[in-house]
């Protein structure tokens, strides 16, 4: 399997375009079993994820087309076509692989309404059971039975709206409730509703459909059902992550970059937090640039919490750059009971991370140093990249594939500012 190799110590200077939102497209593609028309997404990342809810969704006979760009920065084009739906089944195998594929559950049942999913087990960050996707279901008038690791819910009469209040904050069980509303019968409320953007643009693209649904970004969100859902034409949102990915790399390696199609209020938390660390950021006519001098970061406490609070998405990254600050950072992890699986890798470039509980507290250290790491999830992966651009020698990054899950072609957007990274086949 290939791994990614990194010298450290080159500061970056230059462009990076953003790709669109992986956890954004994901979702804008199981709302094309919505319709019986075409929908078509642009601005699409090219990622080993959306290939995958490609193939899931052809699966279900879903047509879908690919405009591949000649150009990093456009994004790719993708129509799908669910015409008629031919299989509402999900395997364990696939459930298993990509977690948001059980995001199907939702458009199957409201589409078709019947549906069979695997249950998706744990993953490497934690259990994240999805009992509140299927209460909301049940809500809405599903009868859903667990068989042998499926959930098979069906929905002969179709769903009724209903007031649905969530128990805590989930952005999967808020989209699905939000996707089966859709073409419910009636209203539905959605009380605690999570509000991260991805959320909003499902919602701005289902509203493209001829969905009725206010309260976007807010914690109510209503949906008043409509009979059925047509065609339409959509901009997967920018990814925040990866904007908040390259901001943190400009600031661990030095230099001066600009993230072409970033959004600043998407990542506001992070970036108030990296200018406290010494960063400077501006927006720009495009997006924004964040500079840092090469000194030193200043620590920062950081707890995660969803939007708008620090993403749990970005934690493994802001913690890489801690590892360095001239000072202890204590960081709480939240929203996942097991996403620490870099300290123990990033302990092997020289990092010094205790853990205790939900805390991690780094103490930063002059210099890290190069070494062979991997890790279990992708943005673990990727703040080890972010760690070997700061240190010295040489780190060789393995399971990759992690990487190219999430990460639209990282070598390239990192090697054209400067750094020195490439991909080594095995
Ligand atoms: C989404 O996962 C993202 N994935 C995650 O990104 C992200 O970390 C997470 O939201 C939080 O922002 C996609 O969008 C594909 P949740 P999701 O439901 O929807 C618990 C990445 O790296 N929970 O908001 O699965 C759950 O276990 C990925 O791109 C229940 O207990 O997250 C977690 O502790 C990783 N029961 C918390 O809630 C439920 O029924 C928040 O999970 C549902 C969730």
């Amino acid at each position: 399997m290939d791994r990614i190799r990194i010298r450290g110590g080159h500061r970056l200077s230059g462009e990076i375009p953003i790709s669109g939102a992986k956890n954004a497209a994901l979702k804008l593609m199981a709302a094309s079993i919505l319709t019986a028309e075409p929908l078509i997404l642009a601005n699409v990342p090219r990622l080993a994820d959306v290939r995958a809810m490609a193939e899931l969704l052809m699966s279900f006979g879903v047509a879908i087309q690919m405009n591949l760009s000649p150009h990093l920065g456009e994004g790719d084009t993708m129509r799908l076509e669910a015409k008629e739906i031919t299989s509402a089944f999900a395997s364990y195998d696939m459930v298993r692989k990509m977690r948001a594929s059980f995001q199907v559950l939702g458009p199957l049942l409201a589409r078709r309404g019947e549906a069979k999913v695997s249950l998706p087990g744990g993953c490497a960050i934690g259990a994240r059971p999805v009992e509140l996707h299927l209460s909301a279901l049940q809500q809405m008038g599903a009868r859903v039975d667990l068989v042998d690791g499926y959930v098979v819910a069906t929905a002969p009469g179709g769903l009724k709206g209903a007031e649905i209040v969530f128990p805590f904050v989930s952005v999967g069980a808020t989209e699905t409730a939000m996707m089966a509303a859709s073409l419910a019968k009636g209203v539905t409320r959605i009380v605690n509703a999570a509000r991260e953007p991805e959320i909003a643009d499902l919602g701005r693209c289902l509203i493209a459909m001829g969905a009725k649904i206010s309260g976007l970004g807010s914690s109510e969100i209503v949906v008043e059902g409509v009979e059925r859902l047509h065609g339409a034409s959509h901009r997967v949102m920018p990814d925040r992550i990866e904007a908040g990915t390259y901001a943190i790399a400009t600031a661990i390696a030095g230099g001066e970059v600009e993230l072409v199609g970033a959004t600043h209020e998407t990542i506001a938390s992070l970036l108030s937090l990296l200018a406290k660390s010494g960063a400077d950021v501006t927006d720009t006519p495009r997006g924004l640039k964040v500079a840092m001098n090469g000194s030193r970061p200043r620590p920062s406490d950081v707890t995660t919490a969803p939007y708008p609070g620090f993403p749990t998405d970005l934690q493994a990254q802001i913690m890489a750059l801690m590892t360095v600050a001239e000072g202890t950072s204590v960081i709480r992890e939240k929203i996942f009971e097991n996403r620490f699986m870099h300290v123990p890798e990033l302990a092997r470039m020289g990092a010094d991370v205790r853990i205790d509980g939900d805390t991690a507290t780094v103490r930063g250290v002059t210099k890290l140093k190069g070494a062979p790491v991997m890790a279990t999830d992708l943005r673990a992966s990727v703040s080890l990249v972010l760690a070997g651009l700061a240190a010295e020698g040489e780190t060789m990054v393995g399971r990759v594939y992690h990487l190219d899950r999430g990460f639209d072609r990282l070598e390239e957007k990192l090697s054209r500012v400067g750094a020195d990274i490439s991909r080594v086949p095995e």
